[in-house]
């Protein structure tokens, strides 16, 4: 086991006990979503960091949309997620539905094993998420109710792509 992957099981362990005070208490698609997503995104969905976009209360807002829909299955860190199709679906359907609280649109049907499979094969590159991402956000924004926070991520992320590229210079 290399340094890094220590440290994440590490760090994983520590997440599950913070999340619950027994482990036996989670259920696999939460336990599932700690492990691959919680590192990055918070036990429950709100992040530490203004780089890494909160779920909680908010990722609901894609299931609007057709294209928003695909694009969670898409994103890299859930794509090429180390699980299942069945067990990615079930994950994906616990971040939307319970950590997405009131943003899910009414009516919103669950996502669907074969469709996760299918849309994972798919990912969106590092290069083409950001534009993906603002078109949806966009009109989320303007039509659906979402609130302006769902567009601060963008905002951010574009200014600290756009310092680092600066930098770089
Ligand atoms: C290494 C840190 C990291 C891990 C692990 C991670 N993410 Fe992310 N996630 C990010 C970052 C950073 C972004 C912003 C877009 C990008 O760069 O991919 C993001 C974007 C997202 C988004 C898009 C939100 C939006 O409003 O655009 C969702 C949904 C998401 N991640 C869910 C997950 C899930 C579910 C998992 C686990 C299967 C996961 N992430 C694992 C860092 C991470």
């Amino acid at each position: 086991m290399s340094a890094i992957s220590r440290a994440q099981a590490a760090c994983a362990t520590a997440l599950l006990w913070s999340a619950s005070t027994s482990a036996s208490t989670l259920t696999r698609p939460q336990s599932d979503y700690i492990l691959a997503c919680g590192g990055c995104h918070g036990p429950t969905g709100v992040s530490n960091s203004n780089v890494v976009p909160r779920l909680e209360g908010l990722v609901g807002y894609y299931l609007n949309l057709p294209a928003g829909r695909d694009y969670l299955p898409r994103l890299p860190n859930i794509a090429f997620a180390a699980v299942s199709d069945q067990r990615l679906t079930d994950l994906l359907n616990y971040m939307v539905f319970v950590l997405g609280r009131d943003s899910v649109p009414a009516g919103a049907k669950p996502y669907v094993t074969a469709e996760v499979a299918r849309l994972r094969k798919r990912p969106l590159t590092e290069v083409s998420l950001i534009a993906y991402r603002r078109g949806l956000v966009d009109v989320l924004i303007q039509r659906y109710g979402a609130p302006a926070a769902l567009g601060a991520y963008g905002d951010d992320g574009a200014e600290a792509v756009g310092a680092a590229r600066r930098a770089s210079r």
